[in-house]
């Protein structure tokens, strides 16, 4: 791309709608949290790659917690948009509601964030992305926190590798008594 174009958050936002059927259930009846991650997966890469217009990888998934369970029967609706667009990289926020038909009630299931990296088919390196054009209050409020989860995150990751490199295992094992494990004799 040798002039960086910029397209609209409406331009790639998506919606996935699934009926929840018997065989994606688990052995307590409810659907298995496995098979809405990847509904989630499938349109974080839709939006993605509507966005790029070309291919796009998962780089990382934020934590994704399941606010309520989602039953055999529901309607399942996800819905995606672009929320920050960094170099090569795209923050995608998707947000997940089921409905009960029969009772009438929609719950929230969860609301995460997936970042997508655009990448060359052919080198496999990540190229730039679109720059996103940003129409209203709440697409810009949500380009603003996308960058502060993305800096935090590379913030996280830097302490983590530190912490990694410098562990003090005699102290970290001393450290485990009350934790819930056994050790082996080492
Ligand atoms: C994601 C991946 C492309 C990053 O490659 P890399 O060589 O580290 O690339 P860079 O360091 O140049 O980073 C490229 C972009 O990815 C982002 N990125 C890299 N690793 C990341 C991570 N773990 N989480 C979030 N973003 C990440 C960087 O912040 C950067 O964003 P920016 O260009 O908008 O600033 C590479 O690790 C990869 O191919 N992973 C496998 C992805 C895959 O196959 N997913 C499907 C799993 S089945």
């Amino acid at each position: 791309m040798s002039e960086r174009e910029y397209r609209t958050v409406k331009a790639s936002q998506t919606v996935l709608k699934e009926l929840m059927v018997p065989s994606y259930a688990n052995f307590g009846g409810k659907v298995h949290g496995g098979f809405i991650l990847s509904l989630m997966d499938k349109i974080a890469y839709t939006c993605a790659a509507s966005h790029v217009k070309g291919y796009c990888v998962t780089a990382s998934v934020d934590s994704v917690d399941f606010l309520n369970p989602v039953e055999v029967g529901d309607l399942l609706t996800l819905s995606a948009s672009v929320n920050y667009v960094g170099n090569s990289s795209l923050e995608i926020g998707i947000k997940v509601v089921s409905e009960d038909f029969r009772l009438g009630i929609v719950k929230h299931t969860n609301t995460s964030y997936f970042t997508m990296v655009a990448m060359d088919e052919d080198t496999r390196k990540p190229v730039p992305v679109p720059g996103l054009i940003l129409e209203d209050e709440q697409e810009i409020k949500r380009f603003i926190e996308g960058k502060i989860r993305k800096s935090l995150k590379t913030g996280h990751r830097a302490e983590m590798k530190k912490i990694r490199k410098g562990l003090d295992m005699i102290k970290e094992i001393n450290a485990l008594e009350g934790e819930n494990c056994r050790l082996y004799k080492l």
